[in-house]
């Protein structure tokens, strides 16, 4: 039906004015020539909730069908939804809902951001990750959706450094069975030893303006290093990788890979990543000069 309404989704999140979902959603629907119409849903730190279902319920500028979860609402996410993929129930986390209907079985929860990692480290910095040594800092939110992900592409050994070291034990033992093929571990940042492949931050120690977590000898001559966040927030990692021989890269592959694949959940079509991803790097350049 020509003059039809567009298809909405939003990226909901306490603060949301400067994500760069909407960018990349809408250059998605472009490529792929679907009706769809992406914004910003901000939501009081009190009532995720309440805001994205009367989110969900407004249709009267086009039928709402899903969101990106951003921080800090992950595990709410998770916790609203009616059904959960394997993929979110591993992380306990959720980034996106698809708001299908009740006689479709409600609500549901998904996680991309793993999945968004590996295709960017392996598809876009060309590093297979099948028999590296991967070093992955932090255990939160951030930390948990990536590590499923990881183990499936079957790394020989992974670590998890977080400064509270329970919370790194608590995610390692629920991944344990999917770790068959890799030694899978939990330390402190302290005790992460030398000659890491690929050295991955999800941490926020980095917008805090912490001391980078790790020593330096964590980077294998030529590693990866690459910190899931972008700009400002990923510069003392990057410098400190350079530094020290390594390559690194920021989150920023991984974002629009996150968001290729809820385009995928939504939309069931595959989008074109590396044009949005340039676009985005030149977006970005061009506001930061
Ligand atoms: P996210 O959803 O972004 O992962 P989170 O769940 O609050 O956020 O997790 C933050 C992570 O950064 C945790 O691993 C945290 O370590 P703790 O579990 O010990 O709190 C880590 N982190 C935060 N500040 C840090 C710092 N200054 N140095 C090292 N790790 C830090």
């Amino acid at each position: 039906m020509s003059g039809a309404l567009p298809d909405r989704y939003a990226v909901a999140g306490h603060p949301v004015e400067h994500s760069q979902s909407p960018f990349i959603h809408a250059e998605f629907a472009r490529q792929t020539g679907q009706s769809v119409d992406y914004g910003r849903l901000l939501c009081p730190l009190d009532a995720f909730a309440t805001t994205v279902r009367a989110f969900a319920a407004d249709h009267s500028a086009g039928p709402v069908r899903g969101c990106n979860v951003t921080v800090p609402f992950k595990f709410e996410a998770f916790e609203l939804a009616a059904r959960r993929t394997p993929r979110a129930e591993r992380a306990q986390a959720a980034n996106t809902l698809r708001f299908d209907r009740d006689d479709e079985g409600g609500w549901l929860a998904d996680n991309t951001d793993g999945v968004g990692l590996v295709r960017d480290i392996e598809r876009n910095a060309g590093m297979a990750l099948a028999g590296r040594r991967v070093l992955l800092i932090g255990a939160g939110g951030a930390a948990a959706g990536a590590l499923g992900p990881l183990l499936e592409a079957q790394p020989s050994s992974l670590v998890v450094a977080n400064r509270t070291l329970s919370k790194a034990q608590t995610l390692v033992a629920r991944h344990a069975d999917v770790a068959a093929a890799t030694t899978l571990s939990a330390i402190t940042p302290d005790q992460a030893g030398a000659g890491f492949d690929v050295v991955i931050n999800a941490t926020a120690s980095s917008l805090q303006g912490a001391d980078i977590p790790v020593d330096a000898r964590v980077l294998a001559p030529g590693a990866l290093a690459l910190d899931m966040m972008y700009g400002p927030a990923a510069k003392g990692f990057l410098a400190w990788a350079e530094a020290h021989g390594a390559s690194g890269r920021d989150g920023l592959g991984m974002l629009v890979e996150q968001a290729a694949e809820a385009f995928f959940v939504w939309r069931g079509v595959r989008p074109e990543t590396s044009p949005v991803l340039a676009a985005l790097r030149a977006r970005l350049a061009a506001k930061a000069g």
